[in-house]
């Protein structure tokens, strides 16, 4: 294994996009930012040196982080921020992971332009269990919103949190940074983007990202959700892909025409050229299963054949609706980890700490705020509170008064979850952690409340992969359900789409010492306080302490 040295330069960058130039916050000057390229085993040494007026972390998310958590990177959770003209080495080792990643800012809403890929090769000389692919190639979806691009994100998340209103809807999505389709600026000044609500379900060609294919050859797509507030469907006109790993794990390989992934997560694809010439429109395009609030912009590329000539016209292709629940029950219902000899799928079958967690949106009282209340999120009706001194710090130093460790196991009261809301929509403040031993093993049964604006809720695990043993919709039957788990083949991931109005069970293993966030993966939800902790303790043996912090570690 290697050493793999970087260096993440946090810079003010000039871009336009969308007709209009802005200077934004970059890793290195990129968007999307560099990739980070390692084998399964390297040690990977980061070194982030903010060099703009913002408090600055990077995370690396899906990275296990075993031991580690110091380089984990959730602002105020692991580390106090880079400050202003500080740096930060970030030094963690790959560990029985390989497959697609993506790195972002995790402080604010930092990582709308500040994200990229992570690649983890396997060990050499070990080959990927599916055929060898004659490239690959990585895909970074994001989003490009009028709120940040018009004006400052900061103030975006200011009036998210004073209305407590969603905020406007996106510009236009991104594909390796490319939006599009929209004409050249100089002849409109405006930027044309497609709206596909009603009448629009056939794409138009376009002038952003090119995908460049030989005939016969086989491509490994690493697509990644960057996007900061949406799930997407992605598809190609024209062609399949074979589905063989989410959240670098394996999976059962499965054919589709079309790929769906949550922020936060990544899916890796195999493409077979199989046509001899031509343009064939890559299109991707949100999800939401209630049509409320829609953000119905999206964003195409080309998929090109070498021989194809100059002026050949681009092969369209329509996209599902934007509230295709069906779709995307299709495809996740085809994800099953691969499960060989080789890659055995381990669920841990005895269960020490069952939990059953609400998430959803509730209304607070806000003095400051236009309307005297603003939206929250919540967890078993808790709205994290963030600390003002890391809680990893806090908890390694026996700092008091930062955080308790009382997070309920349980909602308050048993309620109708997915019914109509109750009459008190208040939520509780804290900074609240849940404990876990060392090495117990744990099962969340995570229940979509479905008040206020029903949506489904991307929610990601630091620290750990899970296994998504079961989902459902309506409310989670603690009787029958369970029957119907599968403790077999169930995909592993850091980040699963709890449905609206509905649940989804997962099982993973305490194993890592730490502090460790969970939360929703859209940044309105998180910022609201969809958000909490587990503590993991450290074990009893030499290897199984969380390692001392750097020297570096910033601090509040
Ligand atoms: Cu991708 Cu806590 O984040």
């Amino acid at each position: 294994s290697l050493v793999r040295h970087y260096k993440f330069s946090v810079v003010l960058k000039n871009t336009t996009r969308l007709c209009a130039t802005k200077p934004i916050v970059t890793v290195n000057g990129k968007f999307p930012g560099p990739t980070l390229l390692a084998r399964e085993d390297d040690n990977v040494i980061v070194r982030v040196v903010n060099h703009v007026q913002y408090n600055v972390t990077i995370h690396w998310h899906g990275v296990r982080q075993l031991r580690t958590g110091w380089a984990d990177g959730p602002a105020y959770i692991t580390q106090c921020p880079i400050q202003p003209g500080q740096s930060y080495i970030y030094n963690f080792t790959i560990t029985g992971q390989r497959g697609t990643l993506l790195w972002h800012a995790h402080i604010s809403w930092l990582r709308t332009t500040v994200h990229g890929a992570i690649v983890i090769l396997p060990k050499l000389g070990v080959p990927y269990p599916f055929p060898k692919p004659d490239k690959e190639k990585t895909i970074v979806l994001g989003e490009i919103t009028g709120e940040w691009w018009k004006a400052d994100t900061e103030a975006v998340v200011n009036q998210a949190m004073q209305t407590g209103l969603a905020p406007n809807i996106s510009d236009s999505h991104t594909i390796n940074g490319h939006p599009g389709p929209f004409p050249n600026c100089s002849s409109q000044g405006e930027p044309r983007i497609v709206d596909f609500d009603t009448s629009f379900d056939l794409l138009l060609p376009s002038t952003g990202y090119t995908l460049h294919v030989e005939t016969g050859k086989t491509y490994l797509l690493r697509i990644i959700n960057a996007a900061v507030n949406e799930e997407l469907f992605f598809k190609i006109a024209g062609h399949n892909v074979t589905i063989v790993e989410v959240d670098a794990t394996y999976t059962k390989p499965f054919k589709t025409d079309i790929v769906f992934v949550a922020p936060g997560q990544t899916t890796n694809a195999l493409l077979t050229a199989d046509q001899s010439t031509g343009k064939y429109l890559i299109a991707i395009s949100p999800f939401m299963d209630t049509v409320v609030a829609v953000d119905n912009m999206t964003a195409t590329g080309t998929l090109r054949y070498k021989t194809t000539e100059a002026f050949s016209p681009t092969v369209l292709t329509t996209i599902p609706p934007q509230n295709a629940t069906p779709v995307t029950n299709a495809f996740i219902d085809s994800l099953r980890s691969l499960n060989s000899i080789q890659f055995p799928t381990k669920v841990p079958l005895k269960i020490d700490h069952s939990l059953f967690f609400t998430v959803g949106l509730g209304i607070n009282p806000c003095a400051t705020c236009v309307n005297g209340s603003r939206a929250v999120g919540d967890i078993n009706n808790v709205t994290f509170v963030m600390p003002t001194t890391a809680l990893l710090q806090a908890h390694y130093y026996n700092i008091s008064g930062i955080f308790t460790d009382d997070f309920p196991g349980n909602p308050p009261i048993p309620f109708n979850y997915t019914g109509n809301p109750p009459s008190n929509l208040k939520t509780m403040n804290g900074t609240k952690v849940y404990r876990l031993a060392f090495n117990s093993t744990v099962q969340v049964v995570v229940q979509g409340t479905a008040f206020l604006a029903p949506e489904s809720h991307p929610v990601h695990l630091h620290g750990f992969n899970f296994f998504a043993i079961g989902k459902g919709v309506g409310n989670f039957d603690p009787v029958n359900d369970p029957e119907k788990f599968n403790l077999v083949d169930p995909v592993e991931r850091n980040t699963i789409g709890v449905p609206t109005g509905g649940w989804t069970a997962i099982r993973f293993k305490a194993d890592n010492p730490g502090v460790w966030f969970l939360h929703c993966h859209l940044e309105v939800h998180t910022t609201w306080g969809l958000k909490m902790a587990f503590l993991v303790d450290n074990g009893k043996g030499p290897n199984e302490s969380i390692l001392p912090p750097p020297n570096d570690l910033p601090i509040c």
